[in-house]
């Protein structure tokens, strides 16, 4: 059985232990604040189950995978800024505890926090994880600048977005598992395909988050509940929506992007929602991706048991509520 405990508790342990300076405190307070207040250790876990597939112990693996942990920390306090979110893991974003200049400058000593982390490897590993490493801190900039250029645009296509979260989230994720991969020094072919079932989990789990922002339970989900709403983000839900609304429909949906009372305009969008029975299409989407995801799983050349712990990781992340 897949003992998802022990690899959180070993990764808040290693996160616990990293050392930063007392001084300036507006810049290290918000590095120390973000990373103890919870959060799932996806990204982190992912490394070291990448390097255990390969037969490669978690503890030689831990400054990639608290790098990869450090890097998502940083995107979630710029993300937060940009999209002005009041709650993050059920407290206050940095942008809102201190102020938008502190977020923004701690955010960047945990960039380069992450990098400190990353080198802690064999330099004869270090081109080949620094080349995924930067690939990939470019491609999460890429989608992030897509994810708001979106706000503002009719007409995104389902195509389009999923390209969006492929570079936002998903390769984040499949960059997690191949750093695990390749301090394991595991083959190319096999990384590649453990980087593709990665990112086509990420793509699942970029759904999922889209659902869970207008359909969580407010009292877990730890951010606030419609924010992609207020900001007219288009979601796998918005999107969804749009290609099955009728005129009249499609027609609603557009005043509601310029509704001004938050409230009425996050019920009258779920109703809506509801309506077209948007979730459930969303979630075969998801499940399509996730399933995808296993035919890449299956590609990797090592033995079948080898591969529960990452069927049960990806398992677990389908069902999460926060
Ligand atoms: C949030 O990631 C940002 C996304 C890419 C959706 P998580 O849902 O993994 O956030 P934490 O780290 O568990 O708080
Ligand atoms: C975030 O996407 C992706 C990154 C942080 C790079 P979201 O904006 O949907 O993430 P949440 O919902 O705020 O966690
Ligand atoms: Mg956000
Ligand atoms: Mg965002
Ligand atoms: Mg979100």
């Amino acid at each position: 059985m897949f003992d998802l405990d022990k690899y959180t508790s070993f990764i808040e342990a290693q996160i616990k232990d990293i050392q930063t300076p007392k001084k300036p405190a507006n810049l290290y307070d918000p590095f120390r604040y973000l990373l103890n207040i919870g959060g799932k250790r996806i990204r982190p876990i992912l490394t070291l189950l990448g390097a255990e597939l390969f037969g490669l112990e978690k503890e030689k693996v831990i400054g990639q995978a608290l790098s990869v942990e450090i890097f998502h920390n940083f995107t979630l306090v710029h993300d937060d800024i940009m999209d002005e979110a009041p709650l993050r893991r059920n407290s206050k974003t940095v942008h809102e505890k201190w102020n938008q200049n502190v977020a923004i400058l701690s955010g960047d000593v945990m960039l380069i926090k992450a990098y400190q982390q990353l080198c802690r490897i064999e330099p004869e590993r270090l081109s080949e994880a620094l080349l995924l490493f930067n690939n990939t801190a470019i491609e999460v900039c890429e989608g992030q600048q897509l994810d708001m250029d979106f706000e503002t645009r009719d007409n995104v296509t389902i195509d389009e977005y999923i390209e969006m979260i492929r570079l936002k989230t998903s390769v984040l994720l499949g960059s997690a598992l191949q750093l695990g991969s390749i301090v394991a020094q595991a083959d190319k072919v096999d990384q590649e395909n453990l980087f593709a079932f990665g990112q086509n989990i990420g793509i699942a789990f970029q759904i999922q988050d889209d659902i869970l922002d207008l359909y969580a339970d407010p009292e877990k989900f730890g951010k606030q509940v419609g924010g992609d709403v207020i900001s007219n983000k288009k979601t796998i839900l918005h999107l969804t929506a749009e290609a099955n609304a009728t005129i009249e429909q499609n027609e609603v949906l557009k005043q509601l992007q310029k509704e001004t009372n938050i409230e009425f305009k996050i019920k009258r969008t779920r109703e809506l929602f509801d309506q077209l029975d948007v979730k459930k299409t969303c979630k075969d989407k998801m499940d399509a991706y996730s399933k995808k995801a296993m035919t890449s799983l299956d590609a990797i050349n090592v033995n079948e048991d080898q591969k529960e712990n990452l069927i049960q990781l990806a398992a677990y992340l389908m069902l999460r509520e926060v």
